[in-house]
């Protein structure tokens, strides 16, 4: 068996690793220029803080007091280092091959060690830890092409993951007891750390700052493709509430990093739902340019604005275009289609409500004092600020 304060102890500092590389799979996913690498961090994003708040459910259930942002494991300086990498495919290198894939050891010794009569919870929750974890690792293992920006050096990778796992046995390795002396002559350099990109870059994808212009009519085969081009579009969306995710204050609520990591990988995934829609009808989506400036006109706004102008604006405006497509998709016999977008009235229902629960708690701890009617002017004066920028008279 583990004792209970054991017991704690080491979930406290799995929970550490969990939450920091949440942010990381955020950092890391609006870096790459690779599509499927970008979406499947964003999934990871989601994935890893649902493994931190198992964790911290747990603890809670155990009396272990209040779980600080940093407990002075020094895993928060190793999870750094990992996610100061100098491309993907080092950053892959670090944070999979050695720090995932030894909180999954970590998580599978745990497992054998604890007493189901005593802490089935705790199983229970190490078991849905594992399934995800252990789907990342392999991910991680099995990928041998990265993006166009990144030369893939094996051998460098290889010496990344080495001074990446000296790192984490200074600091006693997962558990915190594993013995120093084999790593304390190891170099370490120094590493600037790691800072998130402004600027999307999407290989193989043409790109531009505005869109091309919506049908004048809304029917037929023009309106079909518009509507699924918008939903392409979307991996901007994604990259913006990954940015939120990323650059959000440590004192923020955990439920907040909680729902915004959802958020940011169903943006993700609808950007995905458009592409295999678009591809399953037959059009070549590499003639059918991204607009970035949406993008890149949020991406510059304050938290606040940022995450205000996707909910109560975009998203909430969205809702009659949506249902009227909906209708309309029905109508020209794309069952498929139309259904694509009830999935979608459905997750942007709910980040709507992301906006209720969270805008006001977003506005306290940055220090904004202005009340909704105030928020909502500066935030429609903004959009016409973000037509200007994008330059077609469009929001979008
Ligand atoms: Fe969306
Ligand atoms: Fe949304």
């Amino acid at each position: 068996m583990i004792l209970i304060g054991e017991n704690s102890r080491l979930m406290q500092r799995y929970e550490l690793l969990e939450r920091s590389a949440m942010r990381y799979s955020a950092g890391w996913a609006m870096v790459t220029s690779s599509w499927d690498i970008k979406v499947t961090l964003g999934r990871h994003m989601w994935q890893d803080a649902q493994r931190a708040d198992r964790l911290r459910n747990r603890l809670k259930e155990l009396r272990s007091g209040p779980l600080s942002n940093d407990n002075n494991s020094g895993l928060d300086k190793v999870v750094n280092y990992a996610a100061s990498a100098e491309n993907i495919s080092e950053y892959i290198a670090g944070m999979y091959k050695v720090v995932k894939a030894n909180l999954l050891e970590a998580y599978y010794h745990h497992y054998k060690t604890t007493n189901i009569a005593l802490d089935d919870a705790t199983l229970e929750l190490l078991c849905n830890n594992i399934s995800t974890l252990e789907e990342q690792c392999r991910w991680a293992e099995g990928l041998t092409e990265f993006d166009s920006r990144t030369i893939y050096d094996r051998v460098a990778c290889e010496k990344w993951q080495n001074v990446v796992s000296s790192m984490l046995i200074l600091q006693g390795g997962i558990d915190g007891r594993e013995t120093q002396t084999a790593a304390a002559a190891a170099i370490i350099p120094s590493r600037e750390s790691f800072k998130r990109p402004h600027k999307q870059h999407l290989d193989d994808i043409t790109t531009q700052r505005g869109r091309d212009k919506a049908p004048i009519e809304e029917a037929g085969e023009p309106w079909r493709e518009y509507v699924l081009r918008n939903y392409f579009n979307e991996i901007g969306a994604g990259d913006n509430v990954a940015s939120i995710v990323f650059d959000a204050p440590q004192h923020v609520e955990w439920e907040f990093l909680y729902d915004m990591a959802r958020h940011g990988w169903d943006e993700y995934r609808h950007a995905m739902m458009g592409k295999q829609r678009l591809i399953e009808l037959g059009l070549d989506i590499k003639k059918l340019p991204i607009g970035t400036g949406v993008f890149e006109f949020r991406d510059k706004l304050p938290l606040v604005e940022r995450l205000g102008m996707i909910v109560f604006l975009d998203e909430v405006n969205g809702f009659p275009y949506k249902r009227r497509s909906r209708e309309l998709l029905k109508s020209m016999a794309d069952e498929e289609s139309s259904d694509y977008l009830a999935y979608d009235i459905c997750d942007e229902t709910r980040h709507v409500g992301n906006g209720h629960k969270w805008l006001e708690h977003l506005q306290k701890i940055t220090g904004d004092k202005r009340d909704r009617d105030q928020l909502m002017k500066d935030l429609n004066e903004l959009m016409d600020e973000r037509a200007n920028y994008i330059g077609t008279g469009q929001v979008n």
